[in-house]
């Protein structure tokens, strides 16, 4: 293919979704005259700030919160002011539910931990919405899909990438066949030596709390896989090493505060000049023992750091994933091959941008909840059918977390549950199932270094059509 070839570029200026009209039909919830009771399990910064005060800040009309846990009673106090709730608080999980009665339950504990209230909450005759990844292991996966089955009540998990206007794009086009039969696709995920790093700093790094990064943050990407392709997981094959942090450093420490070794350090991080992580954590710390600023190079640390993974799902479409934990930027590329043709994709590549990103802030930026916040005007889907030339995509970028995705997700949770949703952003229990199985079928196909099917793990089986 030559550069002339590609010198006519069409940009196509799109409204990215179609979710902006659909999010203007009727608030069910409004129209109810008692608003929803909710309590949430795990006050750490993702249940207070995504799901606690932006809850409380955008739904207080239709929603009130009637109880807040977490083992950590000094987290748990410094939550619910941070929050704002005018609710009581619990270190006991029974207790808030015998007493509170809550309609809808909300998890946002330790990966490891999500299977005990995500069961007990259906079990006590509650809705359950919960984080990603909906657990870490088979049998844990089984027991949810037994609990809610039984319990009658429904389990959604909060697979907030999807509503991301770029990712919904993409998904439109495949839904439409733009390049015919969809066959194969390449998924790379760069994190950086800023946010990357920071999963081997906390519990994340540890595999009995979050599964391994193919499972605690994989999940959100074979999620998309799995939505975008329309179909389930059969088979995976996988490689993975721990070859950058934990044992592989001559030095190490218990922790960044004090450390001897920060001069020489590039990862050494001074929590200490982050008020918000003090208050939730270091503060806290004497109530649990647990350690935000953990040093990176510890030797428990038992996650891989580098991961590849091979899927075929049962429409026969092959997938090739990778995920990095220290590159020197971050982003992600996809491409989609169809008998007709590719669609390319990619996020904040700087070369690609011809920009200059801040690497250490760009994270922080993608989750803030302000939606003046916008660090980049656009995303760029190509789409080239074979022998023609290609065209342009570009998909504005909202502030609000994920590209404004974070809003139309608890929009559809909370304002409009009944809201029409053409691609199947909602995602519940097998949703939540399929994404997890990929990961834990990723991570024993490297332990037992075989193929491993995705049939073995529960009593899923697989369907050629993605059932909703
Ligand atoms: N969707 C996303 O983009 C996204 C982003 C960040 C985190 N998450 C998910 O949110 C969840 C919380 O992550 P986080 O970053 O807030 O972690 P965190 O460590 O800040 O918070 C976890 C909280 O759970 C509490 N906890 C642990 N075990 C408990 C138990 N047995 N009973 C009660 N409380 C318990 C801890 O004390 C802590 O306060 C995780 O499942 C994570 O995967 C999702």
């Amino acid at each position: 293919m030559t550069n002339r070839q590609f010198n006519r570029r069409q940009f196509l200026t799109t409204s990215g979704l179609a979710t902006s009209a659909l999010l203007s039909a009727p608030a069910f919830s409004m129209m109810k005259k008692e608003k929803r009771r909710l309590a949430l399990v795990g006050t750490g910064i993702r249940g207070t700030s995504f799901w606690g005060k932006r809850i409380l800040d955008q739904y207080s009309d239709i929603i009130e919160f009637v109880g807040l846990c977490d083992i950590n009673p000094g987290r748990l106090e410094f939550g619910k002011n941070y929050i704002g709730a005018d609710c009581d608080t619990f270190t006991d999980f029974d207790e808030m539910m015998n007493t509170r009665k809550p309609d809808l339950l909300m998890v946002t504990t330790v990966d490891a931990t999500h299977h005990q209230f995500i069961i007990k909450g259906l079990e006590m005759g509650c809705d359950v919405l919960t984080e990603k990844p909906m657990t870490t292991d088979e049998i844990k996966c089984q027991a949810i899909l037994d609990a809610e089955k039984k319990s009658g009540k429904k389990l959604i998990v909060g697979f907030n990438y999807r509503w991301a206007p770029h990712f919904t794009k993409l998904k439109e086009l495949l839904a439409v066949e733009r390049v015919g039969k969809l066959t194969s696709v390449d998924f790379h995920w760069y994190l950086n030596v800023y946010h990357g790093a920071s999963y081997f700093r906390r519990w994340h790094g540890l595999r009995d709390r979050s599964g391994t990064l193919l499972v605690h943050k994989a999940t959100h990407h074979f999620d998309l896989l799995n939505w975008w392709i329309d179909s389930d997981p059969v088979e995976v094959v996988a490689h993975g090493e721990l070859e950058h942090y934990g044992y592989n450093n001559p030095f190490r420490s218990g922790k960044c505060r004090g450390c001897p070794h920060k001069s020489k350090c590039d990862f050494y991080w001074d929590i200490t000049k982050d008020e918000h992580l003090m208050n939730l954590y270091v503060n806290n710390e004497h109530h649990d023992g647990y350690i935000r600023d953990r040093c990176l190079w510890n030797k428990d640390i038992d996650i891989y750091d580098k991961m590849a993974v091979q899927i075929k799902y049962a429409n026969d479409v092959q997938v090739s994933y990778s995920l990095t934990t220290y590159s020197p930027y971050e982003g992600w590329r996809v491409a989609f091959n169809g008998y007709h043709g590719r669609i390319d994709s990619w996020q904040d590549i700087p070369w690609m941008r011809q920009d200059k990103i801040n690497q250490s802030e760009l994270h922080a930026k993608e989750m803030s909840q302000d939606k003046n916040e916008t660090f980049n005007d656009y995303d760029e889907v190509m789409v080239m059918d074979n022998f023609k030339d290609y065209e342009m995509i570009k998909i504005p970028r909202g502030g609000g977390g994920h590209g404004g995705g974070d809003k139309r997700l608890h929009d559809k949770i909370f304002r409009d549950p009944d809201m029409a949703d053409p691609y199947q952003h909602s995602a519940g229990s097998r949703d939540g199932a399929m994404s997890v199985l990929i990961g834990i079928a990723a991570r024993k196909s490297i332990e037992e270094n075989r193929m491993v099917r995705i049939e073995e793990l529960t009593d899923l089986q697989p369907s050629v059509k993605r059932i909703t």
